[in-house]
């Protein structure tokens, strides 16, 4: 089984990795020591873009269960010199149990798991980011003891994180609602989907109308990365899309803010905003651990 799209996972199985998730964190707050449930297996990470999150969750989830990690920079491999990535995905099933793969375009993950006999995880494409919405998912239940119901307000670019956080809504009956500029809007094949599956997804270009009553607004970078190019543009365009104190106001009073990170402050959110009382960014970044452990037991206990 691989991860490359959120919407690869059933509810049943979503459910079931974010228990395994909450158990995970809470034996490791315990001081339980995680069982060697992976002794003997190992993990290849692969970047092709740069990550500090991703990476050290992984490292230390796989570390933590007993297994064994590599961690690859793109250019470091043949791949940056042109060996083609069906080659390297047939050689490195030899060698490893598993491969998480960051690229640039979702179909090099796609073309990597085609020729790969090993399971697969997108760790962030330029269409989904299934990772974090597994700990994002995680994040709102503790916080809203629930998930069908919960309404979202995404703020910002409509990019990669929030097409798996849509999956991830139409997957838990969460309600999504989007603010975004013309032309910055969802993938709409996971918009589709979503509908498809029950879901309410609503796009709108004011961000307060999208903010109104939210129980959960997130926001990510103006500027993702691979888009430097339009760096300029993008902060104009984005600029009314802004996660500040007045946006936050619109909200449920006890509306928690998330963000997926890095954060550019002054840019997509403000200083006062990550460090109010309503933001759970930390916790966030946390859970990616421990949703992580829980992905890689399930994939490589087979
Ligand atoms: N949120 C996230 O994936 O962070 P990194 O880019 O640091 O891995
Ligand atoms: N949308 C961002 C997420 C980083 C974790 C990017 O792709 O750069």
């Amino acid at each position: 089984m691989n991860l490359i799209s959120i919407f690869d996972l059933s509810h049943a199985e979503l459910e079931a990795l974010i228990e395994k998730g909450e158990e995970q964190k809470r034996e490791r707050k315990e001081g339980v020591r995680a069982r060697n449930d992976l002794e003997g297996k190992t993990l290849a990470l692969i970047f092709e873009k740069p990550s500090t999150r991703t990476r050290v969750s992984f490292e230390v989830a796989m570390r933590e269960l007993g297994g064994n990690v590599i961690s690859l920079n793109w250019n470091e491999l043949q791949l940056g010199r042109g060996e083609r990535i069906r080659e390297t995905a047939k050689v490195l099933s030899a060698y490893v149990d598993a491969v998480m793969i960051r690229a640039y375009r979702h179909s090099t993950v796609e073309e990597f798991a085609k020729h790969a006999s090993i399971p697969v995880i997108n760790g962030l494409s330029d269409l989904e980011h299934p990772c974090q919405t597994l700990a994002d998912l995680m994040t709102i239940k503790a916080q809203k003891k629930k998930l069908a119901g919960v309404k979202v307000a995404w703020v910002g670019d409509g990019n990669n994180v929030c097409n798996s956080l849509i999956g991830g809504a139409a997957i838990t009956g969460m309600n999504m609602f989007v603010a975004c500029p013309e032309g910055y809007e969802p993938a709409g094949e996971i918009v589709e989907k979503a509908k498809e599956m029950g879901c309410e997804v609503v796009i709108r270009n004011n961000a307060e109308e999208a903010a109104a009553d939210a129980d959960v607004l997130y926001t990510d970078v103006w500027v993702s990365m691979g888009e430097e190019e339009e760096s300029e543009k993008r902060k104009k365009v984005l600029r009314n899309y802004q996660m500040n104190e007045d946006l936050v106001s619109v909200a449920k009073e006890d509306v928690i803010v998330m963000h997926c990170m890095p954060v550019h402050i002054g840019e997509e959110i403000t200083e006062e905003v990550l460090s109010s009382a309503n933001s759970v960014i930390f916790e966030q970044a946390e859970n990616r651990l421990h949703a992580q452990k829980a992905l890689l037991m399930k994939l490589l206990n087979y």
